[in-house]
């Protein structure tokens, strides 16, 4: 998620468990091929120096620390760009390339990228397309897309068209883009979608919790889920889905666990020595911001956090409210 799930975040949240994989940010492409180094500033696993950094044991590119791979997501509409980057992507080690069709933002709209393609499946099919040819096979191309622009009424050609490009699966966010963020997600509608094509869908949209990924898969009829902002809000949602389906009982986190969570995050960022270090205090206030819905204790200390710019004090002041 765009400003939310970067290097760091990815690494915190697979370090809890539960994930299979995780995508970038998205990359966006317009009629160029980019340098190294813009990969590298949206996909800092893809360097060699960083991975001995924070992935000793396993030092595989494109992976997180926990060994979660992660998929570059490119968004565009320019289809040889599209085709060049991700063979870029690959060629520095990225695992998999995955495509937005899905950003409601005005800014990608407006330059045809995003969820404004979702007009046009025919696009959709020869952007697909051109980024699979442009990748050895073995290398999975997948999309994300959202039930529609307007309306639901090309979703299902949508989804052909992905999967007629030679996706390898398509995540739906089960919303279209005039719906939003506001709930509810269309679970149902990803039904007969999935029913339809022979490839996987991933369900997408409203999981905050374990009884809304199953309510999820049961309704989506789908084998597996996407969390979105769920996984902001708890950060141990994924491995408590895992351990239910694991049988195995859940302990939820604490607040003190998930102020070690933030003092992790602290770590890694005040000893990067790339990171400009009034970088560090708005990031931990994001992320406990997004907190909030779960933990009376980060609506408690919000105000105050707010204020304060020195990375010292504001770790410090959340260290303050767990004891
Ligand atoms: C701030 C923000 C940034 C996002 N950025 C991306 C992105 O870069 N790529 C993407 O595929 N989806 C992005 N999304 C959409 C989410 O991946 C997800 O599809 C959406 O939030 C619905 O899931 P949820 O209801 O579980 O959050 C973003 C969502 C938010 C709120």
């Amino acid at each position: 998620m765009d400003g939310l799930t970067d290097v760091y975040a990815r690494e915190l949240l697979t370090g809890i468990g539960g994930y299979d994989l995780c995508v970038t940010e998205f990359l966006r492409v317009t009629d160029t091929l980019f340098p190294n180094r813009v990969f590298y500033r949206r996909f800092p696993e893809l360097k060699r120096e960083l991975k001995n950094e924070f992935n000793e044991d396993k030092k595989e590119l494109s992976c997180t620390k926990s060994g979660t791979p992660i998929f570059l997501q490119l968004l565009g509409s320019d289809t040889i760009a599209m085709a060049e980057n991700a063979a870029k992507a690959i060629e520095l080690g990225a695992k998999g390339i995955d495509l937005n069709f899905g950003c409601p933002s005005k800014t990608v709209n407006k330059s045809n990228g995003g969820a404004s393609l979702l007009k046009y499946p025919t696009q959709i099919n020869q952007i697909v397309s051109s980024v699979r040819h442009s990748v050895p096979k073995n290398i999975p191309v997948t999309a994300k897309m959202r039930l529609g622009y307007e309306d639901q009424s090309l979703a299902h050609d949508n989804a052909l068209a992905i999967q007629e490009g030679g996706a390898e699966w398509v995540t739906i966010h089960a919303r279209t883009k005039k719906d939003g963020y506001r709930p509810p997600a269309y679970w149902d509608a990803l039904a007969p979608i999935s029913e339809q094509l022979h490839i996987p869908v991933i369900a997408n949209g409203e999981v905050w919790s374990v009884a809304d990924y199953f309510a999820c898969k049961e309704r989506s009829r789908c084998e597996s889920v996407m969390l979105g902002r769920g996984a902001m809000v708890t950060p141990d949602l994924a491995l408590q889905i895992k351990y239910t389906l694991e049988d195995k009982d859940i302990i939820t986190f604490s607040w003190q666990d998930v102020c070690l969570v933030l003092d992790n995050l602290y770590q890694l960022m005040i000893n990067n020595p790339q990171l400009n270090e009034r970088y560090v205090a708005p990031r931990l206030k994001l992320w406990v911001k997004w907190l909030m819905p779960s933990y009376t204790q980060a609506e408690e200390i919000f105000t105050q956090l707010k204020r304060i710019k020195d990375p010292h004090q504001a770790i410090q002041l959340i260290k303050m409210s767990c004891q």
